[in-house]
């Protein structure tokens, strides 16, 4: 019988879960994902309590969002690695569940975060209108997905979701246009849309893909040069075309659209 799309992540996260403790052992990976935390984080409204991290994974981001809001909650399809998780933050909240049926009370959460988990999901409206659903009406939703403006990356992300173990051949990037439509149709307003990650991504990023800054001496200096070099290139308006991934931020929309995209579901 074919798998269905939370069965075949699960399995595949099976697998994946120790290579993440690995991704993140090494100070220049630390340090990228640190970066990557912060330009979300930096989103957060001032007085926002209740976090929610969506596909929290291993936990290297929740451990930053639990520090600073305590009682921060983690949800993970995968329980393997929830696992991991449990060692990262031992004090969050971690439920092992599907965000395409989330198990918490409407308006639970003032920020919901979601850091590489909506492509790996196949109805991203009903997805996206999870999260809506679950926040607050003044709260907001803080993504960082793959972003697939470039044809180049395009093409190369494609070949690997396809070829590589390590995705599932229905993952995709989004574009600009496409991200902002589909949290449009859940019933959000985007307030920012930036890109995030280019020479840093690549090379300290995932040292589990590509490790080449295991063997140069100074990387965690040559880390910190490619995340500035980046943070330049990714705000200027064509070379942003760079950006690996793409950083929205929206809000609920009020009235209308919020009931009309709850009575579609
Ligand atoms: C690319 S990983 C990112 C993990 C973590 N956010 C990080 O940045 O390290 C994607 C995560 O989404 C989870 N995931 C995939 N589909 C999911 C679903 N339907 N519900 C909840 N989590 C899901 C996977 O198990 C995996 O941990």
């Amino acid at each position: 019988m074919p798998k269905t799309n939370a069965e075949a992540q699960i399995e595949l996260h099976r697998a994946l879960a120790p290579r993440y403790a690995y991704r993140y052992s090494f100070r220049f990976s630390r340090l990228f994902q640190e970066d990557w935390h912060a330009e979300m984080i930096s989103h957060v409204p001032p007085g926002a309590e209740r976090i929610l991290d969506l596909g929290c994974g291993t936990g290297f981001f929740l451990a930053e969002l639990e520090a600073r809001h305590p009682g921060s909650v983690g949800l993970d399809i995968s329980h393997e690695m929830l696992k991991v998780s449990s060692q990262y933050v031992p004090d969050a909240r971690l439920v092992t569940g599907d965000a395409e049926r989330l198990p918490f009370a409407a308006e639970a959460f003032d920020v919901v975060f979601c850091k590489g988990s909506l492509h790996h999901t196949r109805d991203h409206v009903g997805f996206l209108a999870n999260c809506r659903d679950v926040l607050a009406d003044r709260g907001v939703l803080i993504m960082s997905e793959p972003c697939n403006d470039n044809p180049f990356i395009r093409l190369a992300r494609a070949v690997l979701y396809r070829k590589s173990p390590h995705f599932d051949v229905g993952d995709q990037g989004f574009t600009k246009k496409g991200i902002v439509g589909l949290c449009e149709r859940a019933g959000f307003e985007v307030t920012r849309v930036k890109k995030y990650g280019f020479l840093a991504y690549v090379f300290a990023g995932f040292p589990d893909h590509l490790g080449v800054l295991r063997f140069v001496p100074g990387s965690a200096l040559l880390t910190r040069l490619f995340i500035a070099v980046d943070r330049v290139l990714c705000a200027l308006p064509l070379i942003g075309l760079l950006g690996f991934h793409i950083v929205v931020v929206a809000r609920p929309s009020p009235g209308p659209a919020r009931r009309r995209a709850r009575r579609r579901r």
